[in-house]
């Protein structure tokens, strides 16, 4: 049975004041049993959430980190850094970090390299931008996507790696892939790590589905038999919309 999983990017939403009253609200929830949550704060709230979500079944995953253990590295953050908060989990390759910060897909083998030494879980983001679609290459963006990127890993890897399929034209523009188009990637995602790696492996990973998913199409997305949840930005911000999708399982 795989994991379920919702988890929230802020991207760099929330400062300090508005983290806490978003904890604060969280932590009155009712939570799910047969649903991992995740929020993923911006650096400056991630000491702050791991400690206030202690006795909660919330886990507080980083939006990045870098591919070097230490150095002069000015602005950057590393994984032994996430570690000593308690942040054992790190969203890596995100398109907006692809598109604006230059991670292609060796920086990015890299990053999962220092991750998986430092026995973290990865959220490994992947997608094709609309200019990809239109030409009908979108299947072969995101083989090489993960053959450059992850495919490298061994099988052990696997335990902690989570796929996150983004078509970047569904994200932020309240445009998102119909749940047919989500089903026909995720199944495509699920057969290249078959083919790769065995289909075991392959049946064991969740494959979240993430671009403009709302309370309102959340269940039909999370309904197609190859999503196993979502990676949601702005609809994570407040808590009401973000519990909904939560709890949009059917
Ligand atoms: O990481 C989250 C995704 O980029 C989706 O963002 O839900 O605002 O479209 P969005």
């Amino acid at each position: 049975m795989r994991k379920k999983i919702v988890a929230g990017n802020w991207k760099m939403n929330n400062d300090l004041a508005e983290t806490e009253m978003f904890l604060v609200e969280l932590k009155k929830q009712v939570f799910p049993e047969n649903v991992t949550i995740m929020i993923a704060p911006p650096f400056t709230s991630l000491n702050h959430a791991f400690n206030s979500l202690r006795e909660h079944p919330v886990t507080v995953a980083s939006q990045n980190m870098h591919q070097s253990n230490e150095g002069a590295f000015t602005g950057e953050i590393s994984a032994k850094m996430l570690k000593s908060i308690g942040a054992n989990t790190v969203i890596l390759g995100h398109s907006e970090r692809r598109a604006y910060f230059m991670e292609d897909n060796a920086t990015l083998a890299e990053k999962v390299n220092t991750a998986l030494e430092n026995e973290m879980t990865i959220i490994f983001c992947i997608g094709e931008e609309l200019e990809d679609r239109r030409n009908n290459t979108h299947f072969e963006i995101i083989k090489t996507q993960l053959s450059e990127g992850l495919f490298h890993t061994s099988n052990k890897a696997w335990e902690s790696v989570i796929i996150a399929y983004e078509p970047v034209w569904a994200i932020g523009t309240g445009e998102t892939a119909s749940p047919e188009q989500a089903q026909e990637m995720h199944h495509f995602i699920r057969k290249t790590i078959a083919e790769n790696y065995s289909e075991e492996i392959a049946d064991g990973v969740s494959i979240l589905y993430g671009g403009s998913v709302k309370p309102d199409n959340a269940t039909e997305i999370f309904k197609q038999p190859d999503v196993d949840g979502g990676l949601i930005g702005g609809a994570s911000l407040k808590v009401a919309s973000f519990m909904e999708i939560v709890n949009a399982f059917y």
